[in-house]
């Protein structure tokens, strides 16, 4: 009988730049990003589905990069924290709004938590504020109490991010 395949050539785009690799079949999203791709902005806390830490965009929705395999991103649109600001380096609403509020401390968090927040408001989707509030259930934050992180949604929800 025949070995199972242990790495498959995989294409995806990340941050608009296409990528190209052979990836072990059983190495995470967020290992593969961080690791491989040099994305580092990509955090890993619990690397089991708790934290948030590791969110992502991929097609447009907010996925845990550890919980997903690299390879079942092959021939998706990935986007980190790293692509989220405009190419001229002016920062998205949702980078201001955590800016403006004083929403971070360590900063370990946010990555994920900007994630969460531009794939819920990308395009003219116009989430509630509870409808962040709620998303932010799919994240810790050790430092900030979370006081700046809820401000800043309000600021959001009231469209007053820069
Ligand atoms: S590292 Fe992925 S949810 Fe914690
Ligand atoms: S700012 Fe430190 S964990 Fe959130």
């Amino acid at each position: 009988m025949s070995e199972p395949q242990s790495s498959f050539r995989v294409e995806m785009t990340i941050n608009g730049r296409a990528k190209h690799a052979t990836i072990e079949a059983r190495k995470s999203l967020g290992d593969f990003l961080r690791d491989d791709a040099g994305y580092t902005g990509v955090h890993l806390g619990c690397e089991h589905g708790v934290c948030g830490a590791c969110t992502v965009i991929v097609d447009g929705k907010a996925v845990r990069s550890c919980l997903m395999l690299a390879v079942q991103a092959d021939g998706c649109e990935v986007t980190t924290v790293e692509g989220v600001a405009q190419a001229d380096g002016t920062f998205h609403p949702v980078q201001a709004a955590l800016r403006e509020e004083h929403a971070l401390q360590c900063g370990f968090c946010t990555p994920g938590i900007v994630c969460t927040l531009t794939a819920l408001t990308k395009g003219d989707q116009k989430p509630t504020e509870e409808q962040m509030l709620a998303a932010m259930s799919g994240h810790i934050c050790r430092c900030t109490g979370y006081q700046g992180i809820r401000r800043a949604i309000t600021r959001l929800a009231a469209g007053e991010a820069a």
